[in-house]
């Protein structure tokens, strides 16, 4: 079914909880043939059933066809003083120059050893990530945006370290960690143009007209991009432990992040950050953006059969609490931002909730609370929460609190 653009302007969300309806959310240990998955030798059957489903009814279903990727060293050298090694690494999608992925990498100069990282994928391109001259400015499509000064799509070197505070680069080095970090327009740039470019044509069979209402979309997309990023760890940096990596993102490459950790099982550790609508939050609640609203709005990001369920969540056979429960049994943290309802902090941690049993199969504690924490209090055992004040944003609070929870579980 395909998604009306038109309608998105007459969209009113509701933040008021007396008006969020009642709802009952698929049990998420029941198996498709109604018996209930009891220990965890069982779980990895029903976790390949959620799977399924969300790829088939969310996301898309990923690829199956290995492409010839080639992975690339492009530049070595220091930051932050000499604190950090800064590499650059380049994936190629195919034998062409493009589509093609940087990787900038930032690790401790002085770790006696692999150390523990976070991979994600960035908006705005890798040189927003710190003010350092030496970051490669990306090729290929750049999304406009007046607060970067880019109105050509292309990047400019003006907007170098505007995102430093979102990374928060340099910290992560200080407490022992590595950041690895790559431009989501790099696989698939952001815009709805009918899967002509980025990765999607690589994967198209001859005479493809269009998209099966199962076929991956953006998010699927940039979630392959990211094990392709780890692939080019494992092969290429040896500053960093490939078995510690924490898959994080924000917003919709939170969501991405959430999808990526769930097809990926060599990410260790799953970090979302308001990723809302489609990523963290459930969908029964319709509070904030719904699903109607996002699937007209991005109709890009996943597949055509998500539309089937535009002001229709009841009859999903899954909610967000079985995407982020593909996490399990490996620790996962989701953190929203008080002011930031759109992403409605509450259906975040209702989903985080409602994936507990996936871990308790593990005899792994989750958040160790029913209701939302207060501000500022981060919670949460193997599954981490926090709800901080403020906008829709990444900051160094959140930073601070995605680091302590990976020194607990990466070392
Ligand atoms: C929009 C969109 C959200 C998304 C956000 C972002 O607000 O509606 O679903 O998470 O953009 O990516 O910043």
């Amino acid at each position: 079914p395909a998604a009306t653009a038109s309608k998105t302007a007459a969209f009113t969300p509701n933040y008021e909880e007396t008006k969020v309806p009642a709802y009952t959310l698929p049990e998420l240990l029941r198996r498709n043939n109604g018996t209930v998955v009891e220990n965890k030798e069982q779980w990895p059957a029903r976790r390949a059933e959620i799977l399924d489903v969300i790829a088939s009814q969310q996301f898309g279903r990923m690829p199956t066809k290995q492409l010839p990727c080639r992975f690339t060293v492009v530049e070595e050298g220091e930051a932050f003083a000499g604190k950090a090694r800064r590499q650059q690494l380049r994936v190629f999608f195919s034998d062409a120059p493009q589509p093609a992925m940087d990787l900038l990498v930032y690790s401790p100069k002085n770790a006696s050893g692999p150390v523990p990282a976070f991979l994600g994928l960035n908006f705005h391109g890798n040189h927003t990530v710190a003010a350092d001259p030496d970051i490669i400015l990306a090729a290929g499509w750049y999304r406009n945006n007046a607060d970067y000064g880019v109105s050509d799509n292309k990047a400019n070197a003006a907007s170098r370290g505007k995102a430093t505070e979102t990374w928060s680069a340099e910290y992560l080095v200080e407490q022992g960690f590595a950041l690895a970090t790559a431009y989501c327009g790099s696989i698939d740039p952001d815009v709805d143009d009918g899967f002509h470019n980025g990765v999607h044509p690589l994967f198209q069979a001859p005479g493809w007209t269009g998209r099966a209402d199962d076929e991956w979309g953006t998010i699927g997309a940039w979630a392959w991009g990211l094990s392709r990023g780890l692939d080019a760890i494992e092969k290429l940096c040896p500053a960093i432990d490939a078995k510690r990596v924490a898959v994080i993102g924000h917003s919709r490459l939170g969501k991405t992040a959430l999808w990526a950790g769930a097809n990926d099982p060599r990410f260790a550790m799953i970090v979302s950050v308001q990723a809302g609508c489609g990523g963290g939050a459930l969908a029964r609640r319709r509070f904030g953006e719904t699903i109607w609203r996002i699937t007209t709005a991005f109709p890009h990001w996943f597949c055509q059969n998500y539309n089937r369920y535009q002001d229709a969540e009841a009859t999903m056979p899954f909610d967000q609490h079985m995407l982020v429960a593909l996490a399990a049994p490996r620790p996962l943290y989701i953190s929203s931002a008080a002011d930031d309802l759109w992403a409605d902090p509450k259906g975040e941690f209702l989903a985080l909730k409602n994936a507990e049993p996936a871990y308790a199969l593990f005899g792994k504690n989750g958040l160790g609370r029913d209701v939302l924490p207060p501000l500022n209090t981060p919670i949460g055992d193997n599954i981490g929460y926090h709800l901080r004040p403020g906008k829709h944003a990444v900051t160094r609070y959140d930073w601070e609190a995605y680091v302590a929870f990976a020194k607990k579980h990466l070392g």
